[in-house]
């Protein structure tokens, strides 16, 4: 069989078996039955990418299939190779939203099946920062349970987000491989319909980041082949069906990987490497994707698929806890003469020497020097040990300053695993990450108590609170230019964010002095001077030289960008911010709601319906993405009137938030206790029942004007 009949064969066995199913629930359930995925905002979001029409019921699924059958053309062209692949993959759409009716959960455990939209949001920032560096999805069955694993692990150390499809998912169970989304391996069915949730994740990033509009097809197969860096390994034999998903695979941009020998090769596209070891290099190099290695000299793997893994009391050999011990991690800015680099000191005992399960102290002092240092750098490098610790494989660790808490697995430890590699792992990422800044480091490693009770009150203590007393003085005011950052253009090619000292980013990973920081370590890369010497509207937060900046780096896209308004010329989201805030006419307030939180709110929109407003860098008055920190901020909404205009939040956020907000409140409008007068999802998820709180509790929004 050629390529075509192939492809056109799969289809056609696809297309026959969706309109079997439609019809089938047609006469079960009737025409009228809804029929949708959970947690999305784009319905079945594939259909709603290609066609730009959203599906609801089954007479509507219906009516899509007889879309999706004027794509099935069969000139020999490749066009209708590429768009009879398109057809089977929207018709594995149809046939898994079926499986969804009625509010049914289709797959269990270990499987996926459909990925909410956060999960999306969430995948956004590591697949920007190159953090997550490629997309592969496997199909089919390995040769041997080893062989698979192998292949898994391969990926999975270099980072890259693993999906799923068919007998692997078995292979791996077998063997006892570790599967999860918290370590980027991800089985999404065991059927090969189940490979459209891959393909809806690449779909919506189109219309989440890249502002794609929806039915525009075109812009979104350009979207997925240059910024989404998928590739497909699928295990021989393949039949016809796969063959024909491989060719939607392949209009997308994503090349495919196969041990099957008969197969017509396309250059780049579809190739044959009947090598399984090689498959992780020929896809890299099909897809065009580059691993940054680094090489650290530790008995355990290190890789930031590792830093979601999570270490059971169980699992556990030993622990560190701040909250109970006195613990602390520290960056300290010394004299050249004073470090030697790469020194690694244990002072206290080794995990060998500690108890199985027992909790223990732990304080690590990162002694850097170099010309180019300041002490300003010293809290952003010292937030990224919580991502360098996390990613060795059997160490986790939250927390930070003099409140982290690490365990160490038992299976590290078994590993070899010692005290004096987690100084291993500081040093070579310090020097590879901050090498513009950091000539020089030494590890200093306590786990002695009565040093660690020395280092934390006596040397860290003192530091914290001298930086937060800085960090306190600084006001948009009181600093001479801003920053810009544009890491999320790879995947919203319009975004731009303009980071102050009150604002921090959307992402709420990018603080002014971050953004200082990564100007300084790299002067052309994504974080850019922005001088402040031409106002216009101080209340506003309008000036000349924000809109030449955001104009020239946005690509014309922005004209006008203000700091301080959600209403006018508002600063425009990418798709991974923490929060979104939007406008409740009823109270003339604002709702803010968190990306953890998955309920209603009071304007009859959950979180991810909220973001699908805006985001794709594209301006939306009225909706504005934010990180967590700006919520308690002088100039959060400071052109409508500040903080005093939040109505409703996530209880959680809420608590979250509440010191700081507070404090906030009563220094601008002398209120105390403010999050009392805010609404919750407790309260109300309503406007009516949320405007009697308020009323109720004399919140000062309703005494404002409308902002609409
Ligand atoms: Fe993306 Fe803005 Fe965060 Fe930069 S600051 S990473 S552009 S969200
Ligand atoms: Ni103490
Ligand atoms: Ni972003």
């Amino acid at each position: 069989m050629t390529l075509f009949e192939s492809v056109f064969a799969g289809n056609d066995a696809v297309y026959g078996l969706t309109e079997g199913a439609i019809n089938q629930a047609i006469e079960k359930y009737g025409a009228d039955k809804a029929v949708s995925f959970p947690d999305t905002a784009y319905s079945l979001p594939c259909y709603y990418a290609v066609t730009g029409t959203k599906v609801g019921t089954l007479a509507e699924l219906k009516d899509a299939l007889a879309v999706v059958k004027t794509l099935m053309t069969r000139e020999k062209r490749t066009n209708d190779v590429f768009m009879s692949g398109v057809a089977t993959a929207l018709c594995a759409e149809f046939i898994e939203v079926l499986k969804y009716i009625d509010g049914a959960v289709p797959y269990e455990a270990p499987c996926y099946g459909h990925l909410a939209d956060a999960v999306i949001r969430e995948l956004g920032v590591p697949l920007v920062t190159g953090d997550i560096p490629g997309v592969a999805v496997i199909l089919g069955k390995a040769p041997s349970a080893q062989e698979a694993a192998d292949l898994v692990k391969s990926y999975q150390s270099q980072g890259i987000l693993i999906t799923l499809v068919g007998d692997i998912i078995d292979q791996l169970e077998e063997v006892g491989y570790k599967t999860g989304a918290n370590v980027r391996v991800i089985p999404l069915g065991k059927d090969v319909t189940a490979v459209i949730h891959v393909v809806s994740v690449a779909l919506r990033a189109a219309l989440i980041f890249g502002n794609v509009k929806p039915g525009d097809a075109a812009t979104l197969m350009d979207y997925t082949m240059k910024r989404v860096p998928a590739f497909v390994n699928a295990f021989a034999p393949l039949n016809d069906v796969i063959v024909a998903c491989g060719a939607g695979a392949i209009a997308l941009g994503f090349p495919v990987i196969t041990n099957q020998e008969d197969v017509a090769r396309v250059p780049k596209s579809l190739i044959c490497q009947k090598d399984i070891s090689k498959w992780n290099a020929t896809s890299l190099e099909a897809r065009d994707i580059k691993i940054k290695i680094t090489n650290i000299d530790i008995p355990v793997a290190f890789a930031s698929a590792f830093e979601g893994e999570i270490i059971r009391r169980k699992d556990m050999q030993v622990e560190f806890d701040g909250s109970r011990v006195d613990c602390a991690e520290l960056v300290h800015t010394c004299d050249a003469s004073e470090v030697e680099d790469h020194k690694i000191t244990v002072v206290g005992p080794e995990v060998d020497d500690m108890e199985l399960g027992s909790k223990n102290s732990i304080a690590y002092v990162v002694k850097v020097a170099g010309k180019n240092m300041q002490p300003d750098f010293e809290p952003v490098i010292e937030r990224k040990f919580h991502n360098y610790i996390n990613c060795i494989e059997g160490v986790y660790h939250t927390g930070q300053r003099d409140m982290q808490r690490i365990r160490i697995s038992k299976d590290a430890f078994a590993a070899g695993f010692k005290i004096k590699h987690i100084g291993e792992v500081l040093y070579t990422q310090v020097k590879n990450e901050f090498d513009a800044v950091v000539d020089k480091c030494e590890v200093i490693i306590y786990t002695d108590p009565a040093e660690c009770t020395r280092i934390r009150h006596e040397v860290a203590i003192p530091i914290f609170e001298k930086r937060d007393d800085r960090l306190n003085t600084l006001t948009d005011e009181s600093v001479d230019v801003y920053y810009s950052c544009i890491l999320c253009q790879a995947f919203s090619p319009s975004h731009v964010c303009v980071v102050t000292p009150e604002r921090l980013g959307l992402c709420g990973a990018v603080s002014w002095l971050d953004a200082k920081a990564t100007n300084e370590l790299d002067p052309n890369g994504p974080c850019q001077v922005i001088t402040k010497e031409r106002p216009i509207d101080e209340n506003l937060g309008s000036y000349e030289d924000v809109d030449e900046a955001v104009k020239k780096l946005s690509q014309g896209a922005l004209e006008h960008v203000t700091l301080y308004s959600i209403m006018q010329d508002p600063m425009t989201s990418c798709g991974c911010f923490e929060c979104i805030c939007g406008i409740e006419p009823f109270s003339n307030g604002v709702v803010i709601a968190n990306r953890e939180y998955a309920g209603m709110t009071p304007l009859g929109m959950t979180f991810s319906e909220m973001a699908s407003m805006t985001g794709g860098g594209v301006q939306t008055p009225g909706f504005m993405g934010h990180g967590k920190h700006f919520i308690s901020s002088k100039k959060f909404m400071k052109a409508e009137g500040g903080i005093e205009r939040i109505v409703w939040m996530p209880k959680e956020l809420k608590e979250f938030v509440a010191e700081r907000l507070n404090k906030t409140a009563n220094e601008l409008y002398g209120i105390e206790n403010f999050t009392d007068m805010i609404g919750d999802e407790t309260i109300a998820t309503d406007p009516e029942t949320l405007v009697g709180f308020l009323t109720e509790k004399g919140h000062p929004a309703l005494a404002l004007d409308p902002m609409m």
